[in-house]
């Protein structure tokens, strides 16, 4: 259990407001040079390199090489206390940037079309904030640049190389850049708030033959409709409808001729869901339709299905204490959006499941300047104040937490 006591005296909110604000230029800075140098999973060099060098320049200890590209920077307090933790990705992904701007991306192919430049240069902005006010805080800020959020897990190998070790990390948090909702809003919830992602592989082997000779062949495409179909039962018939979970069939590869029934036929997809007590449920319930529907026809199957990130889970004393500075930071308890919910993963939650944290969102599309284009999207940008809003939410959780 943590135990949190907010006092809002001890903590002068206008002066970290106003010091974030003359550092917006900054921010922006970083963010455009990080988002002009994207970098894909594991192969983050120049970006861990930018970010050694501002921890180096502002005389913050830190260590490189963590999980091959990752970063760890420490900022003690001028007294002994707790120990936060603060997560960012630094990771890009594989799409060739479409939008039109001064600091468009320098590699072809890569870009920085999530937002995790602009974690990166929050974490950033905060340790550079925190290291020129050592007074304002009791005990010890770790500061986790990982790699590889995107698919590629680079959190697992972050906490086995210890982040969360020496001295232990009582509370973490991490925050995600977000353009479903508007700038001016956060979007934080206590349990779960992303869904776990797992994935699979099937092969359905039938025999080939004439389309016009279907009875001396065992037809994979029409197998594989059946068990498209029937998957969709775990979630209408099998899991309690209170819980949301979603099995999409997202590839379905058969055939090379109109007049020729198939031999084999391929799928891939993922299972999402929230609630921690269906691990293990989804690969096991899959199989068992697979397994029956191949052979009530004659076919045989190869089924793979693992597991890649679990459920985002936030602890609930530590997601109070990120809604009650993010009603401060967004002037306006309108602006809290607790149904904020997506069925999306994201490997912060291995963190959370060592630690109580909180992962939470920050709005940060404008429609009016055409920042509104979806997370992944070649066009995908967002309005930068949100940077020091995100700042802002960091620095006030650690004056709060340790006090
Ligand atoms: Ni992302």
């Amino acid at each position: 259990m943590v135990s949190i006591s907010l006092n809002p005296l001890f903590v002068d909110t206008s002066r970290i407001r106003a010091e974030i604000r003359t550092l917006q230029p900054q921010i922006v800075e970083w963010r455009r040079s990080l988002h002009q140098k994207p970098e894909l999973g594991f192969r983050e060099l120049l970006t861990s390199d930018f970010v050694a060098q501002k921890l180096q320049e502002w005389g913050i200890s830190f260590q490189k090489g963590i999980a091959k590209t990752g970063v760890l920077a420490t900022i003690s307090g001028n007294r002994p206390g707790r120990v936060f933790a603060i997560r960012a990705d630094m990771d890009a992904l594989p799409i060739q940037e479409e939008n039109d701007v001064p600091y468009k991306s320098q590699h072809d192919g890569v870009m920085h079309a999530c937002g995790h430049d602009g974690h990166t240069a929050i974490a950033l902005a905060t340790a550079y904030y925190l290291s020129h006010h050592r007074d304002n805080f009791a005990g010890t800020v770790k500061i986790i640049f990982q790699p590889a959020e995107e698919g590629l897990g680079g959190a697992e190998p972050m906490i086995a190389e210890g982040v969360l070790k020496n001295p232990d990390v009582e509370a973490i948090v991490g925050l995600h850049l977000w353009n479903v909702l508007p700038l001016g809003t956060v979007g934080v919830r206590a349990g779960a708030l992303m869904a776990a992602v797992e994935c699979f592989e099937l092969t359905i082997h039938g025999k080939g033959g004439h389309g016009a000779i279907p009875q001396q062949t065992i037809d994979s495409v029409v197998v594989g409709s059946q068990i498209v179909s029937a998957l969709q039962t775990i979630v209408a018939r099998n899991i309690d409808p209170i819980d949301s979970a979603v099995v999409t069939v997202g590839e379905f590869h058969a055939g090379t001729a109109h007049n020729v029934i198939a031999d084999t036929a391929h799928m891939t997809g993922t299972v999402r869901y929230f609630n921690p007590a269906y691990k293990g449920y989804f690969g096991q319930r899959m199989e068992q339709i697979i397994k029956g529907i191949c052979e009530a026809h004659g076919a045989t199957y190869e089924f793979k299905y693992w597991e890649l990130y679990p459920p985002v889970m936030n602890d609930g004393a530590i997601a109070n204490l990120v809604r009650s500075v993010a009603e401060d930071v967004v002037e306006s308890p309108l602006g809290m959006v607790p149904e904020c919910q997506t069925m999306g993963g994201e490997d912060m939650s291995f963190f959370l499941q060592e630690v109580p944290g909180c992962y939470f969102f920050l709005g940060s599309a404008n429609a009016v300047k055409g920042l509104a284009y979806p997370h992944h999207h070649p066009r995908f940008d967002f309005d930068e104040t949100a940077l020091g809003m995100g700042v802002e939410i960091f620095v006030r959780c650690v004056e709060e937490f340790c006090q």
